[in-house]
């Protein structure tokens, strides 16, 4: 019988107990799962009841008695927030002990210096909960999909919003009630606003884009729309156009020869229009899909549930189960393995947003009178902005309800046009923009 592997977890929410719950049940799984063991757990109350049941005697109200317990080989940080998880990842490392970790906010900030830390260390720090939830993305990216030259990746990677738009679409229910269900349910954060507000999409998408383009990037000036104003009759006019509403996360190559040395990439979140036969467009309720496509591959998706209890611990266990099986091997001699420790190997680099290029959604409420969707038309046609489709849904006594959706311009085109458009006396307001693919 091997010895034991300890590990002490970080937290006991709904993560922390997902995993609790694999690895005291270990049966019908890997058998290297009895060999870990939850030797300390920190939690905020000491008193408050746990499922499953765990004895009382590990629990303590402090995080770091946690990382410092000489039992401790392995810490999975499933806490949340910047800090005080940064400190304690850190901390974990500096004393040579391997970390797994669900938290993307931690990683898109500090990944760089935490991955260094690591490295220096000879300690892993497995992430592969922290995207995507209980999909396998981050693994794949750095191994199995190793020989090819990622050209983008596309995704709905935010189960919260997910689940929003798609009860939004399929049955017209208010955007806050399917919010307030989505928390109910365990995969919504107890605070939506990172959520809805896309900046979780964000911290995960600056995540796979390091890790798809081999290079970090500046996560705080990534792009990002969240979905917080979007309008039921948004995702209706969609549907009738045959496109669905989804929050896309995308890392795409651009194309430039400025710096020969830094990677340039654009990368941005967005609520965007995708069409009813798109690979993406299937995706519904709190389930994540990305989308990569590399050559010579070709398009490869990972789809599954991207949020929750059991497909986020899923993702947790397989990273010990990975630290767990290389130290068998090893022995703990710390002789790491370069796939799974992977970290930056050149240089990459944010475009100006302006140089996004893509085809957009725009809802328009104007006056109804002659002449307005051809003069809109115009602004648009001046700042080389073609117009796949113009729409009016509803006139009323309040005006009348103009849709377009213009082929693919970049996004500085799209905002001279936006500003342009918004000073015609016949506009009374921009409703809504969006990406569209
Ligand atoms: N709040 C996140 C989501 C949980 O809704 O996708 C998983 O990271």
């Amino acid at each position: 019988m091997e010895a034991k592997i300890g590990i002490g977890l970080l937290g006991l929410g709904t993560v922390g107990s997902g995993v609790a719950s694999i690895l005291l049940n270990p049966e019908g799984r890997n058998p290297l799962i009895s060999n870990i063991e939850i030797v300390r757990v920190a939690v905020r109350d000491l008193k408050r009841p746990r499922i499953p049941s765990i004895s009382s005697n590990l629990l303590t109200k402090s995080p770091e008695e946690v990382v410092d317990d000489p039992n401790v080989q392995i810490v999975v940080e499933v806490m949340g927030g910047i800090e005080p998880s940064r400190t304690l990842i850190m901390r974990s490392i500096k004393a040579g002990k391997s970390v797994v970790t669900a938290n993307k906010a931690v990683i898109a900030l500090h990944g760089e210096e935490i991955a260094a830390a690591a490295k220096a260390s000879g300690v892993y720090v497995l992430i592969e909960a922290a995207v995507g939830g209980g999909i396998p993305i981050i693994e794949p990216l750095k191994q199995s999909l190793g020989g090819n030259k990622i050209n983008r990746v596309s995704g709905i990677i935010n189960g919260t919003t997910n689940y929003i738009l798609s009860r939004m679409a399929k049955e017209g229910v208010p955007y806050k009630e399917v919010l307030e269900e989505a928390q109910k349910l365990g995969f919504a954060e107890a605070d939506p606003a990172a959520d809805v507000d896309g900046l979780d999409a964000a911290d995960k998408i600056a995540i796979l884009s390091g890790l798809a383009f081999g290079g970090s990037i500046s996560r705080i000036d990534i792009p990002v729309q969240g979905i917080g104003s979007l309008k039921s009759r948004d995702v209706e006019y969609a549907a009738k156009l045959g496109y669905g509403v989804k929050l896309l996360a995308v890392a795409q190559r651009f194309p430039s020869t400025k710096d020969a040395n830094s990677v340039p990439l654009a990368v941005w979140v967005q609520p965007t229009l995708i069409q009813n036969d798109h690979p993406l467009a299937g995706v519904n309720g709190v389930n994540n899909a990305i989308l990569i496509e590399g050559d010579p591959v070709g398009e490869v998706m990972f789809y599954g549930p991207g949020a929750g209890a059991g497909p986020t611990a899923s993702a947790v266990v397989a990273d010990l189960l990975n630290i767990a099986g290389i130290h068998q091997i090893s022995n703990g001699s710390n002789g790491l393995d370069p796939l799974l420790s992977a970290s930056s190997w050149r240089a990459c680099h944010l475009v100006d947003p302006t140089e996004i290029v893509q085809s957009n959604y725009l809802r328009l409420i104007t006056e109804d009178t002659p002449g307005v969707i051809g003069r809109i038309g115009s602004l648009f046609g001046n700042r080389g902005v073609s117009i796949q489709s113009i729409v009016q849904f509803d006139a009323t006594s309040q005006g009348a309800e103009i849709v377009v959706i213009t082929h693919a311009v970049t996004k500085g085109q799209m905002e001279d046009s936006i500003n342009a458009i918004k000073d015609l006396a016949e506009v009374k307001r921009i409703a809504a923009c969006m990406g569209c693919l």
